[in-house]
């Protein structure tokens, strides 16, 4: 996982590292939950929505369209519900209270969780790569399998000893058997994805967390107080990547003042970077001299960020 505040090279860093991994012979899919799209912008590619596209050997990149999931588990806990009570038409109340549902940004959020779910419980790829959106965001994604999994298990249990009531309250009336809970099997089944995908997302073993940042003041505290938010979240904190470096060549004699000056200050920044992080700090990437998109330059990225 690549994470880090917005704009400093987490779409970048994911995409070259993607691309390393598929050139050394894995399986890798890169993906994100962003509407921007970066992905078909780095990629030059339509990626948006439209599941898993190869991009070449072994490297393909996914990006979630939220707006179309949402719709489609709408459509879902129609059928769910229709199913569950043997209804032809779903009762006007219901309905209303699906399209208000849906309003909410939990719906949404929920929905991309469940994407998130569907591709990392899939193993299909020997490497994911996922694309983080900005940091408080992220950070939310991340909180979600924590929340959801204390609150499914609640729910799960509660719906448990209603049973346990309802096959009471059966063996009274002497009513035939109950069918086997539909909901609680379906509880279940949540459960399960919720445990799958947060134990891959909390897995030092087999996941690692990148935060990106830059020689900036600003980028170096924000990134400090997110580090410390994600600890509570037990994400495995692989390390630090400082991109955009200013290659030391411009140094050269009658370098006008004003880069004189900026490459001073981010010198003392690095020294900053290097000072809080230590050997945390796994690499630095230079500032190259035209924007990252396409392979050529995604290439180019890589070597620095892989080799
Ligand atoms: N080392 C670099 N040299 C030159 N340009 C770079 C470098 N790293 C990133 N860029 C450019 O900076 C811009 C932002 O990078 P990128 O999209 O990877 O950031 P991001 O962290 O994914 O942003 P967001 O938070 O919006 O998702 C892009 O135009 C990218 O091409
Ligand atoms: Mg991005």
């Amino acid at each position: 996982m690549f994470g880090g505040k917005g704009g400093l090279g987490k779409t970048t860093f994911s995409a070259a590292m993607g691309y390393w991994l598929a050139k050394q012979g894995h399986r890798v899919l890169v993906f994100s939950v962003d509407p921007q799209a970066s992905l078909s912008d780095i990629f030059q590619q339509n990626i948006f929505g439209v599941g898993p596209v190869k991009i070449m050997d072994n490297l393909w990149a996914q990006e979630i369209d939220a707006d179309q999931r949402v719709k489609a588990y709408q459509e879902e806990i129609r059928q769910k519900i229709r199913d569950m009570y043997g209804f032809d038409k779903l009762p006007e109340e219901i309905e209303s209270y699906i399209q208000a549902a849906s309003a909410e940004p939990a719906m949404e959020e929920s929905a991309i969780f469940d994407a998130v779910v569907d591709i990392m419980v899939a193993r299909e790829y020997d490497y994911y790569i996922y694309d983080l959106v900005p940091l408080g965001h992220a950070l939310y994604y991340l909180s979600m399998a924590t929340v959801y999994d204390a609150w499914i298990d609640k729910i799960t249990a509660l719906r448990v000893q209603m049973r346990e009531y309802d096959q009471v309250a059966a063996h009274l009336k002497k009513d035939a058997a109950l069918d086997e809970d539909a909901i609680l099997k379906e509880l279940l089944y949540i459960r399960d994805r919720i445990h799958a995908s947060s134990r891959i997302l909390t897995d030092r073993e087999h996941t690692a967390f990148f935060f990106v940042l830059v020689p900036e003041e600003m980028i170096i505290l924000d990134t400090q107080k997110a580090a410390e938010l994600f600890k509570r979240f037990k994400v495995p904190l692989a390390g630090y990547v400082v991109n955009r470096v200013l290659p030391e060549e411009l140094k050269a004699p009658g370098l006008p003042e004003h880069f004189r000056r900026r490459l001073e200050m981010q010198g003392q920044h690095l020294e900053e970077i290097n000072r809080l992080f230590g050997d945390q700090v796994l690499g630095q990437v230079p500032e190259l001299e035209r924007d990252i998109t396409g392979l050529t330059m995604i290439a180019r990225v890589a070597q620095y960020l892989c080799e």
